[in-house]
């Protein structure tokens, strides 16, 4: 099979893990209401909840199989009958249900957390898989804190319940510990030593207690994993999971280097994250990559310039490509004539050179003091600046007319801007006519 055509499954696991992070839990209605964006966005498995937690999990896990269709819908389970028997009784409905059993390996949680020896711990995953499996054809299984578990009893787990009947392997990252080539590593001992690997999907579920749940997740990929956890935002448990999003748009954006697909549909994704960020009002931070506000937001005038003469200049993707309406050329002390000029355009105005070099100088004076120059303070400044009637050549009605009910007529009759003027609007003689608008002037000049 060619390379182009490998499919990584997208898992995920934001109404479960995401959910267990602090200040973001959700009631059933929003999680009901997250579920069907998912489906839009199209995860091809949604773990809906951890059943036997509690009555408020049992339920929504239990009304997202029932009514959504087309993904796999996921249920965690302790390895145990009790909690293998609830998962299973809120899956009844579900179209493609899952259960997925997860039990620690790592000799730290074996001795502190669970008080059981290895061989217990064996004997319990491949117990627990087989119970799992008597029930329900899908069956996932993680080894819990696997990257701190010693790798040849990791994989002596991982055989015994892939003859018990584990159809997906999944291996976490639990306490973010690992690092990118060290969890590629892991994947690709698994992939030579665990005996039927090639029959089951393996799996990655990355936390980022280090900032690399994202980057161990790829290493996965690029070793074999054909399966990602992850959340909207990329929240989850302390430091959260790996971002959906930006495991997506990596992939997308960089296919000479992971030539994968997977059934996202990008342009949903900013949708999918506003969203939960709505439900449960944890903002996005705004330099989150792909869907930050800041994401695709240009300050720099440098920056400015050079998105509109070409946005690939300074956009490695489309905002459109994830559902973002459009980049955003923020107006602050950074920002240069271009950006300016485009901005006075956007509200009526255009400028002849000289009169734009003006508002400039008391553009970045305000800049200075007030971060960010919004609309309102730039319609004062052109109409400080220049007194409207003589003012600007207005390119339609200009905004400050119809948004401020007692504001001049703009003009009465449209005249070019500015007539010939020998001193500025600080009463300073002007300089010689400038040059025609150069090419370079924000590159070299706005900054
Ligand atoms: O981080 C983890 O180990 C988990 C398991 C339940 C998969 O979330
Ligand atoms: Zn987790």
């Amino acid at each position: 099979m060619s390379t182009d055509q490998v499919r990584i499954a997208v898992f995920d696991t934001t109404l479960r893990d995401g959910e267990q992070s602090p200040g973001c839990s959700m009631n059933h209605q929003e999680k009901l209401r997250l579920a069907h964006q998912l489906d839009r966005l199209g995860v091809d498995v949604i773990e809906a909840g951890f059943p036997i937690a509690s009555e408020g999990d049992f339920e929504a896990v239990k009304a997202i199989a029932a009514v959504i269709r087309r993904p796999i819908i996921a249920g965690l389970a302790r390895a145990c009958r009790p909690d293998i028997e609830r998962a299973w009784e809120a899956l009844q409905d579900a179209a493609r249900p899952r259960i997925h059993v997860f039990l620690a390996t790592s000799d730290i949680h074996l001795q502190y957390k669970l008080r059981i020896t290895r061989d217990q711990c064996l004997a319990q995953a491949r117990e627990a898989v087989a119970f799992a499996k008597s029930v329900c054809a899908d069956v996932e299984f993680s080894p819990e804190d696997a990257t701190r578990t010693d790798p040849d009893f990791l994989c002596r787990v991982l055989d015994a319940v892939v003859a018990a009947g584990a159809t997906t392997l999944n291996i976490p990252d639990t306490v973010g510990f690992t690092i990118p080539s060290e969890f590629g590593d892991l994947i690709a001992t698994i992939r030579r030593q665990v005996k039927g690997v090639e029959k089951v999907t393996l799996s990655a579920h990355c936390h980022n207690d280090l900032g690399m749940a994202v980057a161990n997740t790829m290493a996965a990929i690029a070793a074999g994993a054909r399966q990602v956890e992850c959340t909207i935002n990329g929240i989850g448990e302390r430091a959260g999971n790996a971002a959906l999003e930006e495991i997506v748009m990596a992939m997308r954006v960089r296919r000479d280097r992971y030539p994968y697909e997977t059934g996202i549909a990008g342009e949903h994704l900013f949708r999918a994250s506003q969203m939960l960020s709505e439900i449960t009002g944890v903002p996005v931070q705004p330099n989150k990559a792909v869907t930050g506000r800041n994401a695709f937001a240009h300050e720099a005038g440098i920056h400015q310039d050079g998105v509109l003469k070409n946005p690939l200049t300074y956009e490695i993707m489309t905002p459109q490509s994830v559902g973002v309406p459009d980049s955003r050329l923020v107006l602050g002390k950074h920002s240069g004539r271009h950006a300016l000029a485009i901005r006075c355009e956007q509200l009526g105005y255009q400028f002849d050179r000289r009169a734009l070099d003006d508002i400039y100088r008391r553009f970045v004076r305000l800049a200075d003091k007030i971060k960010h120059v919004e609309d309102h303070h730039l319609l004062e400044l052109i109409r400080e600046t220049h007194k409207p009637a003589a003012s600007a050549t207005p390119l339609f009605e200009p905004i400050s007319a119809a948004a401020t009910a007692n504001a001049a007529s703009p003009r009465e009759e449209p005249r070019p801007f500015p007539p010939a003027q020998t001193t500025n609007a600080f009463a300073l003689p002007l300089p010689a006519p400038a040059d025609p608008h150069h090419d370079q002037e924000d590159y070299l000049w706005g900054v």
